[in-house]
């Protein structure tokens, strides 16, 4: 299988990339200047607000696009030069060269859903992030079926493991005890391992999952307050004071600490049914992490 993955160096696309890599896949990686890939991978530099930058004339067969600027970016121009402009660029060098593209997104585009998120929920974005990734998802689909190309979205609930916000953000400022939990923490969130989502995205390209979408979460959503507890039991450490939402949102920026504090619930049962999860609750997959970075 020849696959391209923009995003290769960030948390689960490097993840992605090794697993691809191990199982004998050819993988090319959009990466920017300075940033590392997997070294078995072929290497695109360029950077997607700037596409000045040539794809190789080949035909992938997957396009996994996960190159996007986080939400707790707070220059909108740079949100949406990245996350819309970027796709944008991203389809034109590509259109001639994908044969299906996986995007990436977040639960942020259900805005504040009330009820059990899945496939059929409405999208419903009510942050400028969230509302700059849907356009550039129904850009995408758009573009893909007027090329004749296969185009599935993946909505990721929030990825723990050891990397991105869960290590840099959480644990690290834990230890430190510098981490104040952003109001009452009795907010809902739907977690997932980075592994499991790996393997989802995985599935959806192998089992040739076309022209779908699917909710990648596991199957306990919890409140923020017992999750960040978990950790903290993990780590011996003690559980974190509070901060109010308006300082946090000072601090982390608006969009972040909205997405954040929404009450999200998630079914998986879609997605479950295309790959077996190997942590079905974030009460397996905390601990074994937390192993892992100990180790
Ligand atoms: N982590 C989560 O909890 C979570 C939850 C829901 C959805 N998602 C989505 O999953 C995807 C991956 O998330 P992640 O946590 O792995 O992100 P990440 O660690 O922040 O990685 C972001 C990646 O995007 C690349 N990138 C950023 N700006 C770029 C640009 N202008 N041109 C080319 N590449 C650029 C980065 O490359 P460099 O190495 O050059 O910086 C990096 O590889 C994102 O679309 C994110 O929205 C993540």
């Amino acid at each position: 299988m020849n696959v391209l993955v923009t995003g290769g160096t960030g948390f689960i696309g490097s993840k992605l990339v090794d697993k691809l890599v191990n199982r004998g896949a050819q993988v090319t990686c959009l990466l920017r200047q300075g940033s590392i890939s997997n070294p078995a991978a072929k290497t695109v530099t360029g950077d997607l607000i700037y596409p000045d930058f040539i794809i190789p004339d080949e035909e992938f067969d997957v396009v996994y696009h996960l190159a996007a600027a986080w939400p707790g970016e707070k220059d909108k121009k740079i949100l949406k030069a990245v996350n819309y402009d970027g796709t944008v660029n991203l389809f034109s060098l590509l259109k001639d060269k994908a044969k299906f593209i996986v995007y990436v997104s977040g639960l942020g585009v259900f805005g504040n859903p009330g009820d059990i998120v899945d496939e059929n929920s409405q999208l419903k974005p009510n942050t400028e992030y969230a509302k700059v990734r849907l356009e550039a998802q129904k850009y995408l689909e758009s573009s893909c079926k007027e090329h004749g190309i296969s185009f599935s979205v993946a909505f990721l609930g929030d990825v723990y493991g050891n990397g991105g916000w869960f290590k840099n953000i959480l644990v690290e400022r834990l230890k430190k005890g510098s981490f104040r939990m952003p109001g009452s923490g009795e907010y809902y969130r739907s977690f997932v391992h980075v592994d499991d989502v790996v393997s989802a995205l995985e599935s959806i390209a192998e089992k040739n999952a076309i022209n779908q979408s699917f909710v990648i979460a596991d199957s306990t959503p919890v409140r923020f307050k017992d999750f960040v507890n978990v950790v903290c039991k993990e780590l011996g450490v003690k559980y974190p004071g509070t901060i109010p939402t308006i300082l946090a949102k000072a601090v982390m920026g608006g969009d972040f600490i909205n997405l954040l504090t929404t009450s999200i619930k998630t079914s998986n049962a879609k997605i479950a049914k295309l790959c077996d999860f190997m942590y079905k609750s974030y009460t397996e997959g905390v601990p074994s992490t937390i192993s892992e970075m100990k180790s």
